[in-house]
């Protein structure tokens, strides 16, 4: 009996942090921690402004975060970019560093970005 409670006990823990991250829509996302996060990694490349004027320069350039061309991206497809980066671009993967939860608080943050 008292194997059998451990167990439920067990699987209540394991459930309750993996699900909720398989969504965008029921993930809470914090864009302060979002913030943090770009002014740490993305800024260098995408610049302050999100305009892609960063220090470092690339062919081709670092995307205007402000731009129609992404904000009009869904939050699945701008997951997948910085999840498993753009190929032959400056573009990198961020799994490695990033967690999910991190990705969609960065991406939160790129959202604000776009003129009001
Ligand atoms: C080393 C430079 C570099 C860094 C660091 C970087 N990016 Fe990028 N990013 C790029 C380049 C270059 C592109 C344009 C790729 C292309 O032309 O398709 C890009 C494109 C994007 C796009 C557009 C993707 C699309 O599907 O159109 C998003 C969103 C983005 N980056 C977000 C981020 C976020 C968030 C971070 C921080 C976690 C980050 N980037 C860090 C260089 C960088």
């Amino acid at each position: 009996m008292k194997s059998v409670l451990i167990g439920v006990v067990i699987l209540a823990f394991a459930g309750g942090g993996g699900l909720k991250e398989l969504t965008a829509s029921s993930h809470e996302q914090d864009v302060v921690s979002g913030r943090v996060i770009y002014s740490t990694i993305c800024i260098r490349c995408h610049g302050i402004d999100g305009k892609g004027e960063g220090q470092m320069k690339f062919t081709p350039p670092a995307a205007d975060l402000t731009s129609a061309a992404v904000q009009s991206k869904l939050d699945a497809r701008l997951f997948k970019s910085v999840h498993d980066g753009k190929s032959n671009t400056a573009m990198g993967a961020w799994r490695e560093v990033l967690s999910d939860d991190e990705i969609w608080d960065v991406l939160a943050y790129v959202r604000t970005l776009a003129p009001q």
